[in-house]
């Protein structure tokens, strides 16, 4: 290990290619969910003042799939949190999955920025609360018991990402930030990169099956299917590789 060594944060946003392999399918490739369905009628708060019915039945079926499926995390999932386990310095996982997996792989400190699956929110009184319920219009808030206005937990377009205090905070103190498997096309997450590089000496490193179009504000690309580069990328850091003088 080098001499100058002290352990830098390490913050890593992930995105749906993560899950990709372990058969949840992602949002913008040309098999992706966006594809098949239109988000404007599914995932904004206009869809959702338009017709309940049809954002609620998306949405009970997506979780239909997730259990149908049975996911399990894949070893993308298992590198990232062996990282954490052994790392020296704080690592913290940023990710817009509103899956588990990163939790079923034993990952502790997980920021779900879009939300999290079976988490229902009332829009009435704000609480948020666990369930696997389906919803349909006529749910009753279990808290104030209004009719008709629990949701899922998960941020829609044109809302505000959680936790994004702590991830900038997080993002402030980090000496390395790693994607993997997001495409760049979805602010604020996209952005991140750009506002680490603000700082001299964060090392930027981009793992994705194939280039995306933020790569330039990267200063490495691994292209791979994450089951495949994730796994020794993560032993190259815990060797300490990435903490070197010369970048
Ligand atoms: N391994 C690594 N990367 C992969 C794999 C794989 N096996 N399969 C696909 N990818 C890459 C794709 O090349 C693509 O760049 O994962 C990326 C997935 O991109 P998106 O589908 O746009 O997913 P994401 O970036 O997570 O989307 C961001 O958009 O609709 C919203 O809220 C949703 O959180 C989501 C946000």
């Amino acid at each position: 290990m080098h001499e100058d060594f002290f352990p830098h944060g390490i913050v890593i946003l992930t995105g749906a290619g993560i899950s990709k392999e372990s058969g949840i399918d992602t949002f913008r490739d040309p098999d992706g969910l966006w594809s098949r369905v239109n988000l404007e009628d599914v995932a904004t708060i206009e869809a959702w003042h338009r017709d309940k019915k049809k954002v609620l039945d998306f949405y009970n079926e997506a979780r239909g799939l997730f259990r149908a499926a049975h996911v399990t995390p894949n070893a993308a999932h298992d590198a990232l949190a062996r990282l954490e386990k052994e790392y020296a310095g704080e690592v913290t996982i940023v990710t817009q999955n509103i899956d588990p997996l990163h939790e079923m792989a034993g990952s502790r400190n997980v920021l779900h920025m879009h939300g999290r699956d079976g988490e229902i929110r009332c829009m009435a009184c704000s609480t948020v609360f666990t369930s696997e319920m389906d919803l349909s219009p006529d749910s009753v808030c279990p808290n104030c018991k209004a009719v008709g206005e629990l949701r899922p937990n998960i941020v829609w377009f044109g809302e505000q990402p959680m936790h994004l205090d702590e991830i900038y905070a997080a993002l402030d103190r980090c000496g390395l930030f790693i994607a993997i498997g997001t495409s760049g096309e979805v602010y604020p997450a996209a952005g991140f990169v750009l506002h680490v590089r603000r700082r001299a000496r964060v090392r930027a490193v981009e793992l994705n099956l194939g280039p995306t179009d933020n790569q330039s504000l990267f200063h490495e690309h691994i292209y791979g299917p994450a089951t495949r580069i994730v796994p020794p990328y993560i032993e190259r850091v815990l060797a300490g590789e990435w903490n070197r003088p010369e970048w």
